[in-house]
C-alpha cells in the first residue's frame, strides 16, 4: 500500500524492494534467472502497487511501475531515436563536447545510469566507457548494448557502441591502467526544496532506486587521478560546484558542465 500523500519527500526504496517479471510465459526461464542474479524476488501480472517490476520480455528488459498503471515501462536506450534522426557523428559545438573537449577521444562515464549520457557522447565520436555500480541499472544497461549489437551495422556503422563496466567507478578509476581523457559525472543531486517542478520520470525512478548520490566528492578524487585531460561533473543549474576549483564551465538548459583540468605532468 502507498503511503497517504503527504508534504514530506518519500524515502528512496532500496533497490531490493524491485520485483521480477515475466511478461509471458516464455520469458518465466529468463525472468527466474534474472531474479536469481540479482538476489530479487518473483512476481507476476496482474501487479500490486507495491513498488517497481522488473519486466522480462523476448524483445527487451523494462522497468514498470505499477504505481502509474497508465504510463509506458522504461527501458535503457543508448540511441534513441531523437539521436538516429540526426546527421551522425552529432555536432560538438554543444556545452557538453565543449567541457568534455573536442581533443579528448576517450570518455569514462562514471555515473552510467539510464545510460542517455552515455548515448550522446558516443554518438558524438567519444569512445565510452560507462561504469555504473547498481546491479539493476547495469542489467538494463547490458540488455541495452545488446539490443543495439544485435542490429546489423548500428546507423550505417557511425555509432561506436560503449562499453559497460558495473562497478564502483572509485574503485575503477584508481585501477584503470590505461587512463582516459575524460572522466564525466552526473551525480544524483537533490531536487530543488521549493521548486513544483517534477523532476522526469527516469530521473524520479532512477533516485527512487539508488538515492542521493551522496559521496560524489569521493569519486571526483578518484576522477582527478585518473583523467588525463579533465574531469566533467553535471550540475542542476542551481547546485553548487562539486569542488571549489573549478576550472570552467560551460552552461546548458537547465545544467551546467563544470571542468577540473588536469595539472600538467
Ligand atoms: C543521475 S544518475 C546518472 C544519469 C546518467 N547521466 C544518464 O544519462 O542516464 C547517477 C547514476 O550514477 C550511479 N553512480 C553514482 N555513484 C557511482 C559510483 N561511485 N560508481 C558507479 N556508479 C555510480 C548511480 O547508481 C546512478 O545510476
Amino acid at each position: 500500500m502507498r503511503p497517504a500523500a503527504t508534504s514530506i519527500a518519500p524515502t528512496p526504496a532500496p533497490e531490493s524492494s524491485v520485483r521480477v517479471a515475466a511478461a509471458a510465459q516464455g520469458d518465466v526461464a529468463a525472468a527466474r534467472d534474472l531474479a536469481r542474479i540479482l538476489g530479487l524476488a518473483l512476481t507476476q501480472p496482474p501487479y500490486d502497487a507495491a513498488g517497481l517490476v522488473l519486466e522480462v520480455t523476448s524483445g527487451r528488459l523494462q522497468l514498470r511501475d505499477p504505481r502509474s498503471p497508465r504510463t509506458r515501462p522504461l527501458s535503457a536506450e543508448l540511441f534513441p531515436v531523437r539521436i538516429r534522426r540526426q546527421r551522425l557523428p552529432l555536432s560538438k559545438r554543444g556545452p557538453l563536447a565543449l567541457a568534455v573537449g573536442r581533443r579528448s577521444r576517450t570518455v569514462v562515464d562514471a555515473t552510467a545510469g539510464w545510460g542517455a549520457d552515455s548515448g550522446l557522447l558516443a554518438a558524438m565520436g567519444y569512445r565510452v566507457v560507462m561504469v555504473e555500480r547498481s546491479p539493476l541499472l547495469a542489467v538494463l544497461l547490458s540488455d541495452a548494448v545488446r539490443r543495439v549489437q544485435r542490429e546489423p551495422g548500428a546507423a550505417g556503422g557511425k555509432l561506436v557502441i560503449p562499453e559497460l563496466v558495473q562497478a564502483d567507478a572509485v574503485g575503477y578509476l584508481y585501477r584503470v591502467t590505461t587512463r582516459p581523457d575524460c572522466v564525466y559525472m552526473d551525480p544524483m543531486f537533490p531536487p530543488k526544496r521549493n521548486s513544483a517542478a517534477l523532476a522526469k520520470r527516469p530521473l524520479r525512478l532512477l533516485r527512487e532506486l539508488v538515492g542521493d548520490d551522496e559521496d560524489a566528492g569521493t569519486l571526483l578524487a578518484a576522477a582527478r587521478t585518473a583523467a588525463r585531460s579533465r574531469v566533467v561533473v553535471k550540475r542542476p543549474d542551481h547546485a553548487p560546484p562539486l569542488a571549489e576549483d573549478v576550472d570552467l564551465s560551460h552552461a546548458g538548459k537547465l545544467v551546467r558542465y563544470d571542468v577540473y583540468l588536469a595539472p600538467a605532468r
